[in-house]
């Protein structure tokens, strides 16, 4: 493959579009709207215009990712989202002169590789080239990748958590959560349907989450509302609720677990001189969900290490594969 033209962070929630010298052309969320039979829909809008669509469409309009837990999961839609992608950042001149990188779980596998692969060929890209986004995201990062000293980052997003301990610009152990910020909007949800009979859709969740973790994090008194809107399952009509941080606290705590538990379970797989240079150098945590302070601090716990939130963190990747074109 010849120089990438650019490089496409094509994420569960939000994608990316960086050039080596525009900066990032396109960032918008990963989200199509069509309209049809469901094998033979068209494309009414993607991006930031569906965000406003999410269980609010009418007809035989749907919402789709085009990816689910960080890998492919609908590649017509995936397809359609590539071109509205690519036109929006280079405009309407035909795709299939255009080299691109895109970044993919490490541990992604070959059949979601191939479906990748079909998706961008489909949408008009000439010639692929993936890459493993724990490694771009510790570029995007600042981490000195190259050297003979293993660093170790924590890519927080929304369907996937990527850990990895990289050295020598590689990648020596890693290992994975599918699962991410999404997971634990799902988590806030069911516990208002089960403990609260009140059903709320996928963006209430996503802002409660929000705004539950910047409360944490302000150390708000547990017995403070957090109020949301949906519908009571009793009455079945729309209602507003108040919620005690303090009960939804656990819920956070538990998904946080899980994430300093495959940390500490990476660690105990690497060898010692590798283990030394993280005892010195500590753990970066970099995704839109490191943006959740307990993660930091369940992880900081769990380890004994120092950890940190990288700058710009929710960008990472982009700045990552943004470098990576540049070389
Ligand atoms: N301030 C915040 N507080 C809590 N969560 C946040 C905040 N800002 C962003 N997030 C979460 O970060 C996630 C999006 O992060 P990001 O853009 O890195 O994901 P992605 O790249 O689309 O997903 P993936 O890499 O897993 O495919 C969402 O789950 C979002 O709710
Ligand atoms: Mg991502």
């Amino acid at each position: 493959m010849g120089k990438p033209d650019f490089a496409i962070d094509f994420g569960t929630a939000n994608t990316r579009v960086v050039s080596s010298s525009g900066g990032v052309l396109f960032d918008e969320p990963s989200l199509c709207c069509f309209t049809g039979q469901a094998d033979r829909g068209e494309l009414v809008a993607a991006g930031s215009a569906v965000r406003s669509m999410l269980d609010r469409t009418s007809g035989s309009m749907r919402v789709v990712r085009p990816l689910n837990r960080g890998v492919l999961s609908d590649i017509a839609a995936a397809r359609d989202y590539l071109t509205y992608a690519v036109r929006s950042s280079v405009g309407q001149r035909r795709l299939r002169s255009f080299r691109a990188i895109i970044g993919v779980p490490a541990d992604a596998t070959n059949a979601e590789r191939s479906a990748l692969f079909t998706a961008a060929n489909d949408a008009g890209l000439g010639s692929v080239q993936l890459l493993a986004e724990p490694l771009v995201a510790a570029l995007g990062a600042d981490l000195p990748i190259e050297l003979p000293r293993g660093t170790m980052i924590v890519e927080c997003g929304a369907g996937t958590t990527e850990a990895a301990v990289l050295s020598l610009g590689g990648i020596c152990a890693a290992a994975s959560l599918r699962g991410g910020g999404d997971a634990l909007d799902l988590a806030i949800s069911d516990y208002l349907h089960f403990r609260h009979k009140f059903l709320i859709g996928a963006s209430t969740a996503e802002q409660a989450k929000r705004d539950l973790v910047k409360m944490l994090h302000e150390g708000v008194d547990a017995g403070v509302d957090i109020r949301i809107k949906g519908r009571n399952l009793a009455t079945g009509l729309p209602a507003a609720i108040g919620i005690p941080v303090g009960d939804l606290h656990p819920v956070v705590e538990k998904h946080v677990a899980g994430i300093a538990a495959m940390v500490v379970n990476l660690l105990g797989q690497i060898p010692p001189e590798l283990s030394r240079d993280i005892h010195d150098g500590g753990i970066v945590l970099t995704g839109g969900s490191a943006a959740i302070g307990l993660v930091s601090r369940a992880v900081a716990d769990a380890t004994g290490l120092t950890v940190t939130v990288a700058d710009n963190h929710a960008h990472c990747v982009a700045l990552g594969l943004q470098k990576a074109l540049a070389h």
